[in-house]
């Protein structure tokens, strides 16, 4: 399946699809029909000890469109994301119960290596965070660490630089460190870091949220670009932008629930359930 854009946002209609392969059993309300799912996660519980974070998500990513997760602070977006590429690993105290797919395969069998999954998952943070090395390294960095260190660096670097749409403002100056970039490229640099080892999926937490106006409208011009290529899941806080730039929104509410997920023109202008309704008009959150 690929998303039709021509420039703009279109919104695939749901119902299009007979072939709906998820149960129907704990599917939020309005869940929309997805063809060929890149992520599915099914009955999904995520604990911090013995606070669990995320209550039974049932969710189903598309293949090279924007899913925009939204709710209010603290209601497990970041640990969903974090679920989808085992990040989860690495906080201590995380515990993650139920499935999640990745092409039909969990994530969380035994022979799943955490560090090539996230080659292929990659994620991008809500702070720039680049390396104190060069331009040049930041983005050779993913392919190194790959072993893909075989005299076609740069020409892979450069490709993901032009595909962050950093290239043209960087050319010059590979050599010079990253840091010395303004806060927009920064970001941009760390996109290009997280697609030169070629992944299928870039998750990112609140990319934007640290960025001023002009910086953060690269950003969404980039995401809905890196849409043709790549599944695309980004969490934010700025409604406007969710319906602004993704075709799915879920939309998660306290305590850790997804309570709606489904095209965002849909949640945006008719959501099912009155607590969506009420946080996307800005009653709580
Ligand atoms: N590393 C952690 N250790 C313990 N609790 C955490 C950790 N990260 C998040 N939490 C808790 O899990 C819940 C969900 O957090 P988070 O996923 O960061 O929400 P959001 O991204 O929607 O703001 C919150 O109650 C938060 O305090
Ligand atoms: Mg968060």
């Amino acid at each position: 399946m690929t998303a039709n854009r021509g420039g703009s946002r279109t919104v695939s209609k749901p119902g299009t699809d007979d072939t709906q392969t998820a149960s129907t059993d704990d599917v939020p309300l309005g869940s929309p029909r997805v063809s060929d799912p890149v992520i599915k996660s099914s009955n999904l519980d995520v604990y911090y000890g013995d606070t669990q974070a995320l209550h039974e998500i049932n969710m189903e990513i598309p293949e090279r469109q924007v899913t925009a997760l939204i709710g209010p602070s603290g209601c497990g977006k970041s640990t969903f994301l974090r679920s989808i590429n085992r990040m989860n690993d690495l906080i201590d105290v995380a515990r993650v119960d139920g499935d999640l797919y990745f092409h039909g395969k969990n994530v969380y069998d035994d022979d799943v290596d955490p560090v090539a999954l996230r080659r292929k998952i990659g994620m991008v943070f809500q702070k720039p965070n680049p390396f104190p090395k060069s331009i040049f390294d930041n983005v050779a960095y993913g392919l190194r660490v790959q072993g893909k260190d075989d005299g076609d660096v740069e020409e892979k670097v450069k490709t993901a630089l032009e595909r962050a749409a950093l290239w043209d403002e960087v050319k010059g100056q590979l050599d010079e460190s990253g840091l010395d970039l303004s806060g927009g490229q920064q970001q941009r640099l760390c996109i290009a870091r997280a697609i030169a080892p070629d992944p299928e999926v870039i998750l990112m937490d609140e990319p934007a949220s640290a960025l001023d106006p002009v910086a953060t409208s690269k950003i969404e011009d980039l995401v809905e670009e890196l849409s043709r290529e790549y599944t695309v899941a980004i969490v934010t806080h700025n409604m406007q932008q969710a319906a602004r730039i993704s075709d799915k929104t879920a939309v998660f509410l306290t305590g850790g629930h997804l309570v709606e997920f489904d095209d965002t023109e849909k949640i945006f202008e008719n959501p099912e359930s009155d607590r969506v309704e009420d946080y996307i008009t800005g009653k709580f959150g």
